[in-house]
């Protein structure tokens, strides 16, 4: 079956299952990473359903890309891919910043068609905003990038309403980035509504909160130092253990429905007006085939308000 969708006003037809590639060639965010076994993850995954797949420079500054790049140009199937990346992350004598200055956005481009082997990126997100660039001049030099055929659709990641306002002004922005899960559900008011104006998608990172919104946790796990889990409050004290017992009151719909619970939260988010498409992370090929099991689900209206109500 044919599941594709597009993305906001783009051209871009994606699977609404996609994979967030930060595990892949993420040295910075995770230390124990093994590079093969991230090759044989993206070849997996080029050969699954999936088609849309996300990355950015600040994953291994760089690395990410480039295992990407090489894999998909081994395998000859860069074009049924969809590739997603970003940058504003701009490091000089040691010091990273964000810039989004028009000449920093050419050269970001130029780089990352490098490390990815590719003639063009499908979609390029400012991934944050800097503190001096007019946000609708930085749109400005993407959009002479998409014109010049390099990239194919414009996005933005970690801006606020009134920052994507900004950039927005011609009506170019195709696809917004930011935080959001069942357990993060703020934008749904505050930011949702002029996207579904205006005709922009959204796709939410941490879709599963790292791993917290698989209902693989019981609230007994304690994290080694470096793990990013250990930094993130949901993951301490009451909280954690709030967050699980939420998490495991989706346990009878997974049952009803014959899925896991990750797929339960998955098919919530498709039923979110602008959410077209999600990008869980994933380390392991079984978490793949699972995550696309989430195409089996049609939750009904009753069971999307007893999920609505159950994380108010
Ligand atoms: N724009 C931004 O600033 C920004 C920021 C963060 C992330 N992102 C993007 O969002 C993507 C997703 O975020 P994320 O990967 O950090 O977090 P996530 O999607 O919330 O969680 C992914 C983790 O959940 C676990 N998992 C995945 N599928 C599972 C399944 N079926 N069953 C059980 N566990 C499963 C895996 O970890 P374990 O096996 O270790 O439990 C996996 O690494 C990133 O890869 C990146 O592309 C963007």
């Amino acid at each position: 079956m044919n599941h594709k969708t597009q993305l906001g006003s783009s051209q871009l037809q994606v699977h609404p299952i996609g994979f967030g590639a930060n595990a892949i060639g993420g040295h910075n965010l995770y230390p124990d990473l093994d590079e093969e076994e991230n090759r044989q993850m993206v070849n997996y995954i080029i050969q699954s359903d999936i088609n849309f797949i996300d990355t950015a420079y600040a994953y291994g500054n760089g690395r990410s890309e480039e295992i990407l790049g090489e894999v998909i140009a081994e395998s000859g199937r860069r074009e049924s891919l969809i590739i997603a990346t970003k940058a504003s992350h701009r490091r000089v004598n040691g010091e990273t910043f964000h810039d989004n200055s028009p000449d920093f956005l050419k050269q970001a481009v130029e780089e990352a068609l490098n490390r990815l082997q590719t003639d063009y990126i499908d979609l390029f997100y400012l991934h944050y905003p800097d503190k001096k660039t007019p946000k609708n001049e930085a749109v400005a030099a993407l959009q002479e990038l998409k014109e010049a055929g390099k990239i194919k659709a414009i996005g933005l990641s970690n801006f606020s309403l009134d920052q994507i306002k900004e950039a927005n002004k011609e009506g170019c922005v195709e696809v917004v980035q930011d935080h959001y899960n069942l357990l993060h559900r703020d934008l749904e008011q505050s930011l949702f509504p002029y996207l579904q104006e205006n005709n922009i998608s959204f796709v939410p990172f941490f879709p599963f909160q790292s791993g917290l919104l698989t209902g693989k946790y019981d609230g007994s796990e304690s994290f080694p130092d470096g793990d990013l889990r250990q930094g993130q409050a949901d993951f301490q004290g009451q909280r954690f253990q709030d967050n699980v017992k939420k998490v495991q009151q989706l346990k009878p719909l997974a049952k009803k429905y014959n899925v896991s619970i990750s797929n339960i939260v998955l098919a919530f988010y498709l039923t979110r007006g602008p959410i077209q498409a999600v990008i869980p992370g994933a380390k392991k090929p079984e978490q793949i085939d699972n995550n696309l099991k989430t195409m089996q689900v049609n939750l009904s209206k009753d069971d999307i308000a007893l999920i609505d109500q159950l994380f108010k």
